[in-house]
């Protein structure tokens, strides 16, 4: 399927991809975009229905599995005419589409950074009330996802000291097309399993996790890295699942450690 997704494409030197979660959009990465683009070359896209990327209708009905997504990335990547290998930087979503483009596309990769994300698919529950939302979000409207998800995202102590943070990723969630968002829940719930995929992998993977994420807490990435061969995992205090926003120089911080370490 010819796509034309919208993306930041800024900097300079080897190629980062920044793939953004659910229900959200490329701005998610916007310190990361600032302060990588002094040494790389930045590609933020906006996935299929999300940010600025258009969607057909259809797709609120027959899913966008985390294939498809991958597939669209690459198709960015030739695009914007990326031959060098890239690091993928996946969040929560993205790094699910990260596992399928490492499975899919591998030769376009140097490495990954998985930040805040898991590598099980879901349980029956948590596929029905995935189902659940993609049936009624039109009706609900995008604002009410975001009422339902920005607690669940952000730690309790950005909550309380951050509100203005709170409200605009409640902002961002409240904008998105609830297409896009029943076509990704769709999607998600049909994921597979990938972390029978973790022990193949042959490429450097820093893992990062923000210390109060519930959503894939520090434990389950500490099993992912364990299960990595060349793989570690960096914790993040201060922050819960949306550990790029809520301690934007640790996360950057760690992340330039690790591509820094890539070119030696
Ligand atoms: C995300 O942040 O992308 C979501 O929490 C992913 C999910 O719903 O599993």
């Amino acid at each position: 399927m010819n796509v034309q997704l919208h993306a930041v494409d800024q900097g300079a030197g080897p190629p980062v991809l920044l793939v953004h979660g659910f229900p959200m959009d490329h701005t998610m990465w916007r310190f990361q975009i600032e302060a990588l683009a002094q040494n790389y070359r930045v590609i933020a896209p906006d996935l299929r229905g999300f940010g600025q990327s258009p969607i057909e209708s259809i797709a609120a009905k027959t899913g966008i599995s985390m294939a498809d997504y991958a597939d669209d990335l690459a198709q960015l990547l030739d695009r914007l005419a990326v031959g060098e290998p890239v690091t993928l930087v996946g969040f929560s979503m993205g790094g699910y589409i990260g596992w399928q483009f490492c499975k899919r596309h591998r030769q376009r990769l140097r490495a990954l950074v998985q930040c805040d994300t898991k590598a099980a698919g879901d349980t029956p529950q948590a596929q029905e009330t995935r189902f659940k939302m993609a049936e009624h979000v039109e009706g609900w409207g995008a604002a009410h996802v975001a009422a339902l998800m920005v607690p669940k995202l952000l730690a309790p102590s950005t909550l309380q000291g951050n509100p203005k943070l709170a409200e605009e990723v409640g902002g961002m969630i409240s904008r998105t097309d609830p297409v896009a968002i029943a076509a990704a829940q769709r999607g998600m719930a049909h994921r597979d399993d990938s972390t029978p995929l973790l022990a193949t992998l042959d490429l450097p993977v820093l893992y990062i996790v923000g210390q109060d994420d519930q959503i894939s807490t520090p434990d389950e990435m500490q099993s992912m890295a364990d299960a990595t061969p060349q793989g570690r995992l960096a914790t993040v205090a201060k922050a819960g699942h949306l550990s790029p926003l809520e301690n934007p120089t640790d996360v950057t911080g760690a992340m330039q450690e690790f591509l820094g370490s890539l070119s030696t």
